[in-house]
């Protein structure tokens, strides 16, 4: 049995920032549920149908609108505050921005991490969960080769880049501030691709898909042959706590972790899309497909190995592809079905989820 203990979380101080985005919203759920005192920062205006809003997290956690870039606002946000865990998400996420925008991308995501690091120059007790990606490796596009953590960095596309160069700046941070007496409590954890309801970002496949099917947009498979390690946004939470629960305990287990499905369930866009349509119940010849849409060169096969963190947080992975697919579609349906049912729906959805993973939090 993996287990969070509530006894460690109750009352700390948490900042998320990102808090108001897909996963920032299913964390601050989860912190709450941990009795933890949330606060969370995040830019520009909430999408109305996020889970942020759609379970009034907005009433439960002191909320900041801060432009992370901005190192004033950023300084006197921090003044006076000191937090016992920060969950860095700020990012803008997508790959296809990157590529459309790269200045405007690469000058958010570093210098909002920037901005974060300087506290800890100060504050050198505070847990640091930096929350990044599988896209942080220098991906020579070789099938089957899972990257290990001790791999080289070097993100080939502006996003990927971006992030990489975030990944290495909080080593250096470490290197630069902390030492061997005074460690710093830190993890880069890198991710693969998140699905999971309340993720309305275009240009991510399976927001493309219940867009299309349940709003009736035209559809673009971009990369139909491409394979990615797929997880679902309660795995990536329950990873990004029991981290931050270890280095609470633990500061040695600082460094670099992946997260990711166990190998051979990284899935194809083709294969996501397909088996989405089999639990839509939709044939494939009414699919309204999009042309026109500019191409940019993406890795065909991206896999991770999640042995190390396996090994140190018991975290198996061992929900299927299909699983995560079928939890994220069966939110979107409750979603159109009744708004209202979605409150519940979720709460009950994290509960099957964590019986699956054999999962619990611990009260005492
Ligand atoms: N979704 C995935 O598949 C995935 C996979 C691996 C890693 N990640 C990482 O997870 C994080 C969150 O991704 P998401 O999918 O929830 O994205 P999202 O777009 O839903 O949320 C992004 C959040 O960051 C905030 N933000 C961005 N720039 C900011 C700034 N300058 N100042 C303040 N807030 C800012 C936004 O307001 C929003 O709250 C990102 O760092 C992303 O790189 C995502």
């Amino acid at each position: 049995m993996v287990t969070l203990n509530k006894k460690i979380f109750k009352n700390k101080k948490v900042l998320i920032t990102g808090n108001s985005g897909f996963i920032g919203s299913w964390l601050s759920l989860y912190l709450l549920n941990l009795q933890c005192k949330v606060y969370g920062i995040s830019s520009g205006r909430f999408n109305k149908n996020n889970i942020f809003n759609l379970l009034n997290l907005k009433r439960k956690i002191k909320n900041y609108n801060i432009n992370l870039t901005n190192e004033k606002q950023v300084k006197k946000f921090f003044k006076g505050k000191k937090f016992d865990i920060i969950f860095h998400l700020a990012a803008e996420p997508l790959v296809y921005d990157g590529f459309i925008n790269p200045k405007k991308m690469i000058l958010n995501n570093i210098n909002s991490t920037l901005n974060v690091l300087d506290y800890f120059r100060e504050n050198q007790k505070t847990v640091l969960i930096n929350f990044t990606t599988d896209k942080v490796y220098k991906n020579e596009d070789k099938k089957n080769i899972r990257f290990k953590e001790s791999d080289k960095l070097g993100g080939l596309d502006p996003y990927s880049f971006s992030k990489s160069a975030v990944d290495l700046m909080t080593t250096m941070w470490k290197s630069t501030y902390f030492n061997k007496k005074n460690i710093f409590k830190y993890c880069n954890l890198r991710s693969g691709n998140i699905i999971g309801g309340g993720d309305w970002n275009d240009k991510r496949i399976m927001v493309d898909i219940v867009k299309h099917h349940f709003l009736k947009r035209k559809i673009y498979i971009r990369q139909p042959n491409s394979y990615r390690p797929w997880i679902h946004v309660v795995e990536a939470c329950l990873s990004m706590l029991l981290i931050a629960q270890g280095l609470i305990k633990n500061p040695y287990l600082s460094g670099d972790y992946n997260i990711g499905p166990n190998t051979g369930q990284e899935k194809n866009i083709k294969w996501i899309f397909q088996n989405s349509l089999k639990i839509l119940k939709v044939k494939s010849k009414k699919i309204n497909i999009k042309k026109n849409i500019k191409k940019f060169p993406e890795k065909s096969f991206l896999g991770l190995n999640n042995k190390k963190f396996i090994k140190k947080f018991n975290l198996n992975f061992n929900l299927s592809t299909f699983d995560r697919l079928k939890f994220t579609l069966d939110w979107y349906y409750v979603f159109f079905k009744n708004k209202k049912e979605i409150e519940n729906f979720t709460y009950n959805q994290i509960k099957l989820i964590h019986k699956k993973l054999n999962f619990k939090v611990k009260k005492h």
